[in-house]
């Protein structure tokens, strides 16, 4: 028998022994059934089914019920996903979880009067303190009651954190934010989820996932100097675009993953959530055994080495789809503007830019964030910096550096990168998301002004940064984003092209260097902490409290089809979640759900005049703000639905973007094609997200028509429902919708949430 491994430090009771056995186990009788080689992701996946005898299995078409062996929540969706819980009338969750204080952190990059002229991350930190006080009060007390672990403001970011303490080999955790997927580095199936989703689990209840697909890609060679991680990941991105991996886990294999650290393979699985990908995973290999052993953890590495035959993929194993990356010939990749899916070879960037007409003088340069913050980043980032101080060269513009945790920025600062990054004009934030979720209090660049930023960082929708539609930011590596922030122009080659040192002479820049981890080890910085205590804590939210709103339960189905609904709007183009519920200002609201509801949709473009909130009240004519037309439709008791486009609702987990429409007396979303995560949040809201059968009838659809929605008293899995229109003229259409609720999803239709759902199971 092997020696027991607990899944984490602060776990001492809870082994990753005892997930191994039961993946054993249930892998033998999926095998039994299945009879043909397996993936590793289709391994790790089927090992957690919750009950692997009887359930249909194929990808791509059934609904797994599954078993996850823990929970993750960041601040922002943790309020809403905590307050949920607790409604449930649960005494403590059913699975470890954990509780990461990082979104609601803001950056500055410039002195702050409000804030005694100090900024950077201390300064930060302790105004997010301030600020944020009643929210993080609330979810330590809520964390501390529950069972939750709860990591403080300062301690990092939720995926840095879970990487460094919680991911293991063929572990199946859900995270409440995208970026989950980054634990794939060490070879978990990390899923990013709604808040309700972790509802359910936390409660106990299995975890309901469509069988994914999955994308192999087979990796040969090995990066060149100047190509790092970040790279494969965005060439993967370009070649399968922003909706490539919908549905499916991209699973990592070939010669090539050796030669990527364990980092590196982290940052491939967290830009996952960019092609829309359930999940990103790396099978085990040496590099993942060396991290787990550099963070304290040799007794997993071990146990996973001795049960490594399951943590690959079965020779003959069959993908739904492959494609290659040469790392040999891999070239540093610059994606954007606007999506992560415009992949730029940095050789052509500077002529696209040139073409497309993009400010190619660089305003910001950003590095970190839980996309691109490990040691190798930090080291290899740095090697660039010291090149240029020594030729008397600073950063043209603001630099900020993010660590994605304290025991990263102790250790960077332990081993002198921190100085470093100082003295070529850096600063360095909170280990917390800031610029990243747009909390950038940024002066420099007023809003409106077109401009350029490179940003190591995942997501580059417009206004995600820093809230200004007109900057154009483009994603890379750190090291190259630092070599463009010394340059201040996008068409800088850094592979080619020389900068001119403060005594005029030509420097060609050395291909950055690092070492993957740190020689010395890690430095742990401060203990940032809590362990829950028990139920005898007290959790208190004040009713007057502009941040924080108990729930209460949405109305159940009432049982009749949906009658002359109005088009509260019919967005055109790109919608996604931060479209539906824009993040910056906003975060503060995360958990008052009346409040943040304020701003439903007021980023998507009005199809019918062009405009972004600004739709008609058909009670009055009058134009308005989205979510004040929805009040007035709810006020008079109208039900409305929202028409969309492709992709509806792709980008952050946020499920928000469901709560809000519900909230404001949404009957239903009608679009070409939704986001996975988008699409469940919907349901498990008690909304109907429909896709046209045909998307030409999008067309059909005018702004001032009244839709009915028929078919709901015999509604089944599989079968069409029907929208019926009228315009205002009185001309009359019909077409059928898809839907893709299963019999439990339809379960919450008819209670009206997921959570009522919950709530009379746990009652009968
Ligand atoms: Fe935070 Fe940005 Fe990552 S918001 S979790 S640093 S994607």
């Amino acid at each position: 028998m092997s020696t027991k491994a607990p899944m984490s430090r602060v776990e001492p009771d809870e082994f990753v022994n005892d997930r191994y056995d039961a993946i054993e186990k249930r892998l033998g009788i999926v095998r039994g059934r299945l009879n043909r080689p397996l993936t590793f992701a289709e391994k790790v996946v089927y090992g957690h089914l919750d009950e692997p005898e009887s359930q249909e299995i194929e990808r791509g078409v059934s609904y797994l019920r599954l078993r996850p062996d823990r929970v993750a929540m960041q601040d922002a969706t943790a309020q809403m996903a905590v307050l949920q819980f607790i409604s449930s009338g649960l005494p403590k969750t059913a699975v470890p979880s954990t509780i990461h204080c990082d979104h609601l952190i803001e950056g500055t990059t410039a002195p702050q009067s409000e804030r005694e002229n100090k900024y950077g991350g201390v300064a930060d930190l302790k105004y997010a303190n301030v600020t944020n006080k009643e929210v993080y009060d609330f979810l330590a007390s809520a964390g501390s009651k529950y069972g939750i672990g709860f990591w403080k403001p300062g301690s990092g970011i939720i995926h840095q954190i879970v990487l460094e303490n919680y991911a293991f080999p063929g572990c199946l955790m859900i995270g409440t934010d995208s970026h989950t997927p980054n634990g794939g580095g060490l070879g978990a199936a990390a899923i990013g989820v709604g808040g309700a989703d972790a509802v359910d689990v936390m409660a106990g209840l299995p975890w309901e996932l469509k069988a994914p697909k999955v994308i192999g890609v087979r990796l040969v060679g090995k990066p060149s100097a100047w190509t790092s991680p970040k790279d494969v990941i965005c060439r993967v991105a370009g070649i399968l675009s922003v909706k490539g991996g919908t549905g499916a886990i991209v699973e990592y294999f070939g010669p090539g993953v050796e030669a990527l650290s364990c980092t590196g393979q982290a940052t491939i699985c967290n830009m996952g959530a960019e092609i829309g990908a359930t999940t990103s995973m790396f099978p085990f290999n040496s590099r993942q055994y060396d991290f787990l052993v550099a963070t304290n953890r040799r007794e997993i590495a071990d146990l996973a080495d001795s049960f490594r035959d399951n943590l690959k993929a079965d020779s003959g194993a069959e993908y739904d789809q492959v494609i290659e990356i040469d790392l040999s010939t891999l070239e540093p990749q610059v994606n954007g503007p606007f999506t992560p899916d415009l992949a730029h070879g940095i050789s052509e960037l500077g002529d696209a830019a040139r073409a497309a007409g993009w400010p190619t003088e660089i305003s910001a340069g950003l590095i970190g964030s839980c996309t691109n913050s490990s040691y190798e980043d930090m080291q290899r980032a740095a090697s660039i910096a010291r090149q240029a101080i020594k030729a008397g060269l600073k950063a043209k513009v603001p630099f900020t550096i993010t660590p994605g945790s304290e025991q990263i920025r102790a250790t960077i600062e332990r081993d002198g990168l921190i100085e470093v990054f100082e003295k070529v004009g850096g600063t360095v934030l909170a280990n917390a998301c800031g610029p990243c979720i747009g909390q950038w209090k940024r002066t420099e660049v007023a809003k409106g002004v077109a401009n350029t930023i490179v940003t190591s960082y995942n997501r580059n929708f417009a206004a995600r940064n820093d809230g200004n539609p007109a900057t154009h930011a483009f994603v890379m590596s750190p090291e190259i984003v630092t070599a463009f922030t010394i340059a201040g122009d996008l068409t800088f080659n850094p592979e080619k092209d020389t900068l001119v040192g403060k005594n005029g002479e030509e420097i060609l820049l050395e291909p950055p260097t690092g070492d993957d981890l740190p020689p010395r080890g890690y430095d742990p910085g401060e203990e940032t902490y809590q362990a829950p205590a028990g139920s005898n804590v007290e959790v208190v939210v004040d009713p007057q409290s502009s941040r924080l709103q108990l729930l209460e339960p949405f109305k159940a189905w009432d049982g009749e089809d949906v009658e002359g609904a109005l088009v509260l709007i019919k967005a055109r183009g790109k919608c996604t979640t931060d479209h539906i519920s824009m993040a910056g200002p906003w975060l503060k609201y995360r958990g008052h759900l009346d409040n943040i509801s304020n701003n439903m949709l007021i980023g998507a473009v009005n199809a019918e005049n062009g405009e972004v909130n600004s739709v008609k009240n058909q009670l009055t004519g009058e134009y308005g703000g989205v979510p004040d037309v929805a009040r007035a439709y709810k006020a008079a008791g109208v039900r409305w639905v929202v028409v969309g486009d492709e992709n509806y609702g792709e980008g952050s987990s946020r499920e928000h973007a469901a709560l809000e429409p519900r909230h404001l007396g949404a009957a239903a979303v009608l679009v070409k094609s939704f986001a996975r995560i988008h699409e469940t949040n919907l349901k498990k809201q008690g909304l109907l997200p429909l896709t046209f059968a045909d998307p030409a009838d999008y067309d059909k659809v005018g702004p001032f028509d009244k839709i009915s929605i028929r078919g709901l008293k015999t509604f089944a899995p599989g079968k069409q429902l029907t929208v019926a229109g009228t315009r205002p003229d009185g001309s009359t259409y019909e077409f059928p919708v898809n839907q893709t609720f299963n019999d439990n999803q339809i379960t919450w239709f008819k209670h009206g949430s997921a959570l009522n759902a919950m709530a009379a199971n746990l009652k009968s």
